[in-house]
């Protein structure tokens, strides 16, 4: 039978290529020829053999050119590949546990795609500053990978651990024309000449789906307009929202526990190596079991007074002091020897590096030690009454190694749709759950008032117009019932399962005050 022209033109494509596979797929295809579609993430030339790492995306894998095996063309490419030019690679696939990813490719051919010119981002260290204003290029190095790996891992979890489970998605609006969360940190836009907010939170919305369909969540970009330029703040975060009918503040913190630990067991499973390689101590997230640990805000508060705050603070202090005093030593001599005439390159390099990391290391430790003393003074001077702040949220969360739940804040530093304590009236029925280690809140959830009249009243103590409300206030009309939910967000969940100092580098495009470039 004669064969169509498609088809011949698929049989010499595939006389002339091997299969394209990943680099995660290697461990499959171990003694065969196969090709890498990548770039040129760094490489060493010598006279008769070149190791080029390649990347793919999913890993990276060294490959071996020897010149006496090769093509002439072929080494003269792997002698000219630039960093970060894209390029097919193709070669026999051995197993090798030294190599980077466990797999090295025994190179055949070369097929450079586009050649890079001289790429900003080098192998040695470089300032915050410097790389974020990369980003875009930035993305590609291992470390943003590994985290935007995990934050995918994360995000998977949540919405499995809620499809799963019964819930229903209903997507809420992102333009809101109230508030529901506090009026100071609303972003109002121009819609229509009519005067509009992005969304804080979908919350009100979702308790109209819950009443609809009993346990829905939604998950979507959020929008504060927060004017502190904190390591935990962004201007536009993920946020996951669960929202349950018939439900009372235990079932939604019985909730919350079961889905932290879901998601952290999930990261545990998939993202050793990646953990491992970002710096962070796998045991602090083997440490999450249920139950978490439970307080009451006044209990929280007995603590911030109590020796043990003080305590933490004083210790602290003095660490940190002494390693500030480490660093100023440090720094100016890697300066000297980096100066120093005869120096190898690549030690100056090495040099070079250690020193900007080591200036960050010492601005940021300047930055904490200025601040300890007023933390101190929060903390041993907080008011029953206030919300916790965020260095109270750390002292509190550095004291215990599994999250931590704090319930039954006072009414007056929490939202107004929380609902009253019905044994003390000062209380409302809601819970943070911070994180350990330092990291803070991670979600805010509460049981919502479901009574018409203790809503309205709570509404006018706040001074909220109830006009724009009304359709909430149905909700509470028409077939009320207890009914509560949560948010958590996902780059500060991020931050505390990668270890990570600030939450900028959880999301591929942080937007924060004052950024927004790229
Ligand atoms: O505590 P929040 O403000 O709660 C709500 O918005 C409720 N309506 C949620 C609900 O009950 N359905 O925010 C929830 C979480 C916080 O715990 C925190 O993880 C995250 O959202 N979050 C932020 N993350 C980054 N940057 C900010 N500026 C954030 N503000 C809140
Ligand atoms: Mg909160």
């Amino acid at each position: 039978m004669k064969r169509s022209w498609i088809e011949c033109y698929q049989i010499d494509m595939v006389d002339m290529m091997s299969t394209t596979v990943t680099i995660s797929k290697l461990n499959e295809h171990v003694g065969e020829t196969v090709t890498l579609a990548g770039w040129l993430y760094n490489s060493r030339i010598g006279s008769k053999v070149a190791f080029l790492i390649v990347r793919d995306g999913t890993g990276l894998c060294q490959g071996v050119v020897t010149k006496e095996e090769v093509e002439p063309e072929v080494f003269a490419d792997a002698v000219h590949l630039t960093q970060e030019s894209s390029v097919r690679v193709t070669g026999l696939v051995h197993a090798d546990e030294r190599a980077v990813g466990g797999y090295e490719l025994h190179v055949t051919g070369l097929e450079p795609v586009h050649s890079a010119v001289e790429y900003p981002i080098t192998l040695k260290a470089h300032g915050h500053d410097f790389l974020f204003k990369h980003r875009h290029l930035w993305l590609r190095s291992r470390r943003p990978t590994a985290i935007m790996k995990i934050r995918h891992t994360v995000i998977d979890a949540v919405r499995r651990f809620f499809n799963d489970n019964g819930f229903v998605l209903v997507d809420t609006p992102i333009f809101a024309p109230s508030a529901g969360e506090g009026a100071q940190t609303l972003f109002s836009v121009d819609y229509f000449g009519e005067p509009m907010y992005l969304a804080q939170t979908g919350q009100l919305y979702l308790e109209s789906a819950a009443m609809a369909y009993g346990k829905v969540y939604c998950f979507g970009p959020t929008f504060r307009a927060e004017k502190s330029k904190t390591r935990r703040h962004l201007t536009e975060f993920w946020m996951v929202e669960p929202e349950i009918a018939y439900a009372d503040l235990d079932d939604v913190m019985a909730v919350a526990e079961d889905f932290v630990y879901t998601i952290a067991q999930r990261v545990l499973a998939e993202h050793r190596a990646d953990l491992e390689f970002l710096g962070q101590d796998v045991a602090v997230l083997e440490r999450i079991r249920k139950p978490f640990y439970r307080l009451t805000y006044s209990q929280a508060v007995d603590i911030l007074h109590g020796p043990q705050a003080r305590e933490l603070l004083e210790k602290d202090l003095a660490e940190k002091n002494a390693r500030i005093e480490e660093l100023k030593q440090s720094i100016p001599a890697k300066e000297q020897e980096r100066d120093r005439p005869g120096v190898k390159k690549y030690r100056q390099e090495q040099l070079a590096a250690e020193v900007i990391t080591e200036r960050e290391e010492l601005a940021d430790l300047q930055e904490q030690v200025k601040n300890i003393p007023t933390h101190m003074e929060l903390a041993a001077g907080f008011e029953w009454g206030k919300d916790l702040g965020g260095s109270d949220e750390t002292i509190i969360s550095r004291l215990h190694d599994r999250p931590v739940f704090v319930t039954h804040y006072p009414r007056g530093c929490k939202a107004f749709y929380m609902k009253q304590d019905p044994h003390d009236s000062r209380l409302v029925k809601n819970f943070d759950l911070l994180a350990p280690d330092g990291y803070g809140e991670i979600i805010g959830g509460s049981q919502r008032e479901d009574d018409l009249d203790v809503l309205l009243e709570r509404m006018a103590e706040e001074g909220l117009a109830t006009e724009p409300y009304e359709w909430y206030l149905d909700l509470r009309r028409y077939g009320s019932v207890p009914h509560g939910g949560f948010g958590l967000g996902i780059e500060r969940t991020v931050a505390w399962l990668c270890g990570l100092r600030h939450i900028r580098e959880t999301i591929a495009y942080p937007r924060l005050m004052g950024k927004v470039y790229p």
